[in-house]
């Protein structure tokens, strides 16, 4: 089971359009893959799941709650989901007064997520923007983390702060390594926005930065509208929603212990014979 944080030092930028999209492509593909919530805004939830304020989640199993009643099974074959859950209830709880506490129970919580259910090959969590408190703590405990780089000038100034941070992730014991960034909003057609896709590409390692890059595209507003992933949104596969599976192909590839997967699961949509 390998952890993936999405994070970003700015708000915005699509970590959880990146979240959801990638991980519905990752299950298609023939992953089994826990979208985990670790944003209080629950964006998540909110986005795929129907009254999912009455849904307990991460912030529950931060109280001391057991995961297994957390874990919400999708009718996408291989996909599940923990919602971010009760916020309110965490920060009236002592675990969010003590920063030692919380960040083992971060720990443990990532534990046992390795023994429960069934076994997931790579657990997706999208984070609150920034890199402190929660998110601090849950960068600290996980694997790799994948950057959404958003495409405009304010976006690469914010670029040194998290790279820092990396830097001191990597050093610890075990490292959490960069899983690479993806320029995230790209407009090919505004000189401003290409510009920053160019200078990334000029100033970051090769193996630092995804070749896939997120269009900007008013069909993301559209998928979150629906609830959906935006390759649900339409029978036909929309450019943007094939993307994802672009970024799925080299996240399997960059991540260690993951071959690529066998064969793509059909949820039935599209079947051509029984
Ligand atoms: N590639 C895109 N093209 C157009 N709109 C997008 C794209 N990606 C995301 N959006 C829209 O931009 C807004 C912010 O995206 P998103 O919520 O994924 O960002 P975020 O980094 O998770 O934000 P936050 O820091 O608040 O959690 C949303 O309304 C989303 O639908
Ligand atoms: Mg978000």
């Amino acid at each position: 089971m390998t952890k993936v944080s999405i994070a970003s030092q700015k708000g915005g930028v699509g970590k959880t359009t990146v979240a959801i999209n990638l991980a519905y492509s990752l299950a298609r593909r023939g992953w089994n893959v826990l979208l985990l919530d670790t944003d209080p805004q629950g964006a998540i939830g909110l986005s795929l799941v129907e009254r999912s304020f009455e849904h307990r989640g991460f912030f529950d199993a931060l109280c001391g709650d057991a995961l297994s009643g957390l874990i919400m099974h999708t009718r996408v074959p291989g996909l599940a989901l923990m919602p971010a859950g009760n916020y309110r209830r965490y920060d009236q709880a002592p675990v969010s007064l003590d920063p030692a506490a919380r960040r083992r129970r971060t720990g443990a919580i990532f534990a046992e997520l390795a023994t429960v259910d069934r076994d997931f090959d790579v657990v997706l969590i999208d984070t609150a923007g920034g890199t402190h408190s929660v998110t601090g703590d849950v960068l600290w405990h996980s694997d790799q983390v994948l950057i959404p780089e958003l495409a405009e000038p304010l976006g690469l100034r914010t670029l040194p702060q998290i790279l820092h941070l990396m830097a001191d992730l990597q050093a610890k014991q075990p490292p959490t390594q960069v899983l690479g960034i993806v320029p995230t909003m790209v407009q090919g057609d505004q000189p401003n926005s290409a510009s920053v896709v160019r200078k990334l590409r000029e100033i970051l390692p090769a193996e630092l930065l995804f070749n896939t890059v997120v269009p900007r595209d008013p069909v993301f507003l559209r998928a979150s509208e629906h609830g959906v992933p935006l390759a649900l949104l339409s029978q036909h596969p929309l450019p943007s929603a094939l993307i994802f599976d672009q970024l799925a192909a080299e996240v399997e590839q960059r991540l260690p212990g993951l071959a690529p997967a066998i064969s793509n699961r059909s949820d039935g949509l599209a079947r051509l014979m029984d």
